[in-house]
This record gives structure tokens, C-alpha cells and sequence, in this order.
């Protein structure tokens, strides 16, 4: 008879923890009260970083040089104007540009910080889309913070989550943002 309601409770107790585990493995989508994005996109970040002699193509440069703290590049600032397409082909039509800067911000790993303005002009979309956080480079997917927007994004917020989608040595990389709105005006 113990045997048993000790066997029920080990049984209780191990869904409790199992529960408990699974809820805080879950992503912000199980946040108390969020409903499904109201709007999502998927969009290509391409970033072609000066190398002294490719000006006619590339769409950054660094404006701040790294420091000689840690092998990661920490304090190199770079500024961009970089395309966003649709699908990852560089040489697709961009959709809307990317502009703002990153600087890298860890001594013991490749860790960057960024903050910058999508800028829609199209018969699809006119506005902006204001992005900050961190991205933490080694992660697989890093969440960054839709803080606001303009135009057709008004008083918008949301999370832009990166993927690193090459990574073709320093001068060129490509992330796919999928940006998911959950204030729609
Ligand atoms: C810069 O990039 C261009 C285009 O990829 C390449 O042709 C050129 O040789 C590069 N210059 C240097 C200094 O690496
Ligand atoms: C640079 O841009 C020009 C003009 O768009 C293009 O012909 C050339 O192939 C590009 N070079 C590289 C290395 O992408
Ligand atoms: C940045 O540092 C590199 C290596 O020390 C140097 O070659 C380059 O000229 C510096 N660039 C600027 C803009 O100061
Ligand atoms: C940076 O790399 C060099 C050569 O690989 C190494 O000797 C040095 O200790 C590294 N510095 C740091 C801060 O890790
Ligand atoms: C947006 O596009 C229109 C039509 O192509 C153009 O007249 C206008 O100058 C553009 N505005 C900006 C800020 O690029």
C-alpha cells in the first residue's frame, strides 16, 4: 500500500519537474498573454564590409578600429546601409535597406551590438522598423528587440530573430531576420 502511493507520487513529481522543465525550455511565445504576431516576415541582411578597395560594392565599413583587447575584434564599430531581400540571393531586388551599425563587445568570443532602422519604400511598404539588442554570434538563433516603427510599422514592436546564414571569411555576411510584429496599428 506505501509501495503504491509512493510509486504514484515519484510518478506526480517526475511530471511536475518534467513540466516545469519544459515550460522554461519554451521560447517567449509562451509568455502569459501573447497572442500570435499580428505581422512576419522573413528578410536577408547582406553585409559587404569595405576592404580599402571594393567601394563601388561594399555596404559597411568600419569607422572605429578594434582595440588590441581579446582576439575578437572588441570596440571595432562598423556603419552600414546594407539591401534586405527576400530571398538570400545578394543580387535579388532589396525590399528595404538596413541602416544603423554594429560594434563587436566581447574579449573572448565574436559577440556584436545593433542597432539600426529598416527603411521600407515600395509600393508594398513605406516606413521604418527600428531594431536594437545583442547578437551573440555563437548562438544558433539570438533574439534582438523591435523597439518601434514608423509608416505602416507605427508604434510597432516585436523580436527579430537572427540566423547566421553564411559567413564567407571577414568581408562578407548574411543573416536571415525573421521579424515578428506583435503591436499592429
Ligand atoms: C577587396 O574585395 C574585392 C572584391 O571582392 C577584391 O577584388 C579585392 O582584391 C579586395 N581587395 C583587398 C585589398 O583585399
Ligand atoms: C561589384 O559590382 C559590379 C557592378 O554591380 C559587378 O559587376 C561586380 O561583379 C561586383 N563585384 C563583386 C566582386 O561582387
Ligand atoms: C586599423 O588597424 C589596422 C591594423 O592595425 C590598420 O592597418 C588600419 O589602417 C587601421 N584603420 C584605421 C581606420 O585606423
Ligand atoms: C590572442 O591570440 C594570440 C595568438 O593566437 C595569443 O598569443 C594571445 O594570448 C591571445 N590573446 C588573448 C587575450 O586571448
Ligand atoms: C521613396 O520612393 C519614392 C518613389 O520611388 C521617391 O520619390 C522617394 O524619394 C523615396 N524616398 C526616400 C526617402 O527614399
Amino acid at each position: 500500500m506505501t509501495m503504491l502511493v509512493v510509486k504514484c507520487y515519484s510518478i506526480i513529481l517526475f511530471f511536475l519537474i518534467i513540466s516545469v522543465y519544459v515550460s522554461s525550455a519554451k521560447p517567449s511565445s509562451n509568455h502569459k498573454n501573447i497572442k500570435a504576431p499580428c505581422k512576419r516576415f522573413v528578410l536577408y541582411y547582406h553585409d559587404i564590409l569595405f576592404n580599402g578597395t571594393d567601394a563601388a560594392n561594399a555596404t559597411s565599413a568600419a569607422a572605429a578600429n578594434a582595440t588590441l583587447l581579446g582576439n575578437f575584434s572588441f570596440g571595432q564599430l562598423v556603419v552600414f546601409d546594407d539591401p534586405m531581400t527576400k530571398d538570400n540571393h545578394l543580387l535579388s531586388p532589396p525590399v528595404a535597406r538596413a541602416q544603423g551599425f554594429y560594434f563587436y563587445d566581447m574579449k573572448s568570443t565574436y559577440n556584436a551590438w545593433f542597432a539600426y532602422t529598416l527603411i521600407f519604400n515600395s509600393s508594398e511598404h513605406r516606413g521604418t522598423i527600428n531594431i536594437m539588442g545583442a547578437d551573440m554570434m555563437m548562438e544558433k538563433t539570438r533574439d534582438l528587440s523591435v523597439v518601434g516603427g514608423t509608416g505602416d510599422f507605427f508604434l510597432t514592436r516585436g523580436i527579430a530573430t537572427f540566423t547566421t546564414d553564411t559567413l564567407q571569411g571577414f568581408y562578407y555576411f548574411r543573416l536571415k531576420m525573421d521579424i515578428k510584429l506583435y503591436e499592429c496599428y
